[in-house]
């Protein structure tokens, strides 16, 4: 009853604040756009091999391979409809040093210490459960080479708009899973296998601890 309501409306604020070559992609937001924004800041001028894991249809790759750098980019993704249209879309660029392909981010289909930049953004929120979420951080770990290093972002629920937001998704989409974590409680699963975090950067607040969203560089020392 309520999601009858509040749906439409979500979806046209969402609409609204999508940057206009991005909107109607189901994947966009304003708020998405600013992480993928910033990760590419982050990898700005690294070379070897990045995995984008949650790939969607793409977006973190656009702008990426036409700067001047010699990444290779592999977005992977369980979606079948998703994996397609980032396909079609970068086919017709013909970019050859891209590529998609179907995996879950709980069980990364590469060797490990093989990938120079594991990243995964936007992607833990819609996870059913936090023993996913520790999965796919355990999964980016074992497959980040040691001079490499690791990106993603936690929906922080220490921040009141996330908290409430997330809580009480069913009065305005009964379709989605949205959780909320504490930047510890993730970043430990990193840190006690060795990692360092290396940078958060607050996304939406400027004091990170109640920012809506932390973006997390890590890395080994
Ligand atoms: C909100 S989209 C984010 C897309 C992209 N990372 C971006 O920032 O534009 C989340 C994506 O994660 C994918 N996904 C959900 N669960 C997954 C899993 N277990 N492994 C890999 N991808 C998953 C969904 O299919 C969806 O395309």
């Amino acid at each position: 009853m309520f999601s009858k309501i509040l749906r439409p409306l979500t979806d046209l604020v969402r609409h609204v604040m999508s940057k206009p070559d991005e909107r109607g992609d189901l994947t966009s937001d304003l708020f998405r756009l600013k992480i993928r924004n910033k990760v590419r800041q982050l990898i700005n001028n690294n070379t070897g091999l990045l995995l984008d894991i949650g790939c969607g249809t793409g977006l973190l790759c656009e702008n990426l391979l036409t700067q001047e750098n010699t990444l290779k980019v592999i977005g992977v993704d369980t979606n079948h409809e998703m994996l397609k249209i980032a396909n079609e879309s970068f086919q017709k660029r013909r970019l050859h040093n891209l590529n998609f392909l179907k995996a879950y981010a709980q069980n990364l289909p590469f060797l490990n210490k093989s990938i120079d930049i594991a990243i995964c953004i936007n992607t833990f929120y819609n996870f059913y459960t936090k023993d996913d979420v520790v999965a796919a951080l355990e999964e980016m770990e074992r497959i980040c080479k040691r001079d490499g290093f690791i990106i993603f972002d936690v929906r922080n629920k220490k921040n009141p708009f996330v908290y409430f937001s997330f809580k009480f998704v069913w009065m305005y989409d009964t379709q989605v899973t949205l959780n909320a974590y504490s930047l510890k409680e993730l970043t430990t699963v990193l840190t006690s296998r060795g990692l360092v975090i290396k940078e958060t950067i607050p996304i939406g607040f400027p004091i990170t601890m109640f920012a809506p969203i932390i973006l997390v560089k890590a890395g080994y020392q």
